[in-house]
């Protein structure tokens, strides 16, 4: 093997960086020519490829977002995208792909290995922390710690202003954002998608709450729980019980900023893991970090695998907060 690709594609993490730093000096490190793909699927169907050296990658460990950029491509999910993208790697001499993004990224990868022959392999980047196969993806702890510093924040002026907060985090259909900065961040309700949310019940605990003399609450909620989005949940809740709650929608806020040192280590960790196995001659795979070993899996796990949140820390949390 002499030459590689790596590209980042879906949304944007904070590590993804550090991960591109792996790949490239990694696969220099090992006599190899590594060409940096931007915009993801997207950038690779146009051939918009970029020659990269240790050097081209100095100084951006620190950095959060991508510097080969990245995008959502609907066109490569087809099969003319995905031929057309096979054929550039093709004309491009790249002889192994390293895709670094979630889900979707990796199915898109899933289909250049198997149905158009190009050997691929995954690294599992992500801040909703929603793939199998790896106990952590990179981007998720610095996620939860954007959510938990806004947490804190808001517990300032909730305590200051008497009041009760609904704090809206992402995750899109997985609650790992808010579980893990609603237990950091000591908050009194957890809402997400993998527990069923009891509005009644919510209320209940909030009068509790106030009949034991607390002055102010703090709510998490994940995006894709089932009950509504923050401002719909804040709307029935205030119905309900009458009581005035103010709504903050992190957003994208979560997405940006310096990864945490446990993301920098991930991503060098994994990137560089990725490249061996391509050296290797191993395709189709991806590589995650369980109990802080190493691991690889068919790319396929990561949708068809098991990713469970772990319910303890949400029985953590309702121990905590009474
Ligand atoms: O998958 C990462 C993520 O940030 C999700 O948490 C969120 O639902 C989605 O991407 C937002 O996507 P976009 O940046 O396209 O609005």
């Amino acid at each position: 093997m002499e030459k590689i690709a790596v590209l980042t594609s879906g949304g944007d993490c904070p590590g993804m960086n550090a991960g591109i730093r792996a790949v490239v000096r990694k696969a220099c490190h090992q006599g190899l020519k590594v060409v940096g793909i931007r915009r993801g699927f997207e950038g690779l169907m146009e051939r918009d490829v970029v020659s990269m050296d240790s050097s081209s990658v100095s100084g951006i460990i620190h950095q959060g977002g991508t510097v080969l950029k990245t995008a959502r491509s609907s066109f490569f999910k087809t099969g003319e995208g995905q031929k057309i993208a096979s054929e550039a790697i093709k004309e491009l001499g790249i002889e192994g792909l390293v895709v670094m993004g979630g889900e979707g990224s990796f199915r898109g990868a899933y289909a250049l290995d198997k149905d158009w022959n190009i050997p691929c392999v995954g690294v599992p980047a992500t801040i909703d922390n929603d793939i199998a196969g790896s106990d952590l993806t990179i981007g998720f702890m610095s996620a939860v710690n954007v959510a938990l510093e806004g947490i804190d924040r808001i517990r300032d002026t909730a305590t200051a202003f008497d009041r009760l907060f609904l704090i809206e985090v992402m995750g899109r259909t997985s609650g790992f954002i808010a579980l893990w900065a609603g237990l950091a961040g000591g908050v009194e309700v957890i809402l997400i998608p993998e527990i069923k949310t009891d509005l009644n019940e919510v209320c209940r605990k909030l009068k509790e709450g106030r009949r034991r003399g607390k002055t102010s609450s703090i709510m998490v909620v994940a995006e894709g729980d089932e009950a509504g989005g923050a401002f719909e949940i804040g709307e029935k809740i205030r119905e309900k019980i009458g009581y005035e709650i103010r709504v903050v929608v992190l957003g994208h806020l979560q997405r940006g900023g310096s990864p945490t040192a446990l993301d920098r280590i991930l991503a060098t960790r994994l990137g560089s893991a990725a490249v061996g196995l391509l050296i290797k001659g191993e395709r189709g795979k991806m590589v995650g970090m369980v109990s802080n070993q190493i691991k690889v899996f068919p790319l396929e796990y990561a949708w068809k695998g098991e990713k469970k949140i772990d319910l303890s820390f949400y029985d953590l949390s309702q121990v905590m907060a009474t």
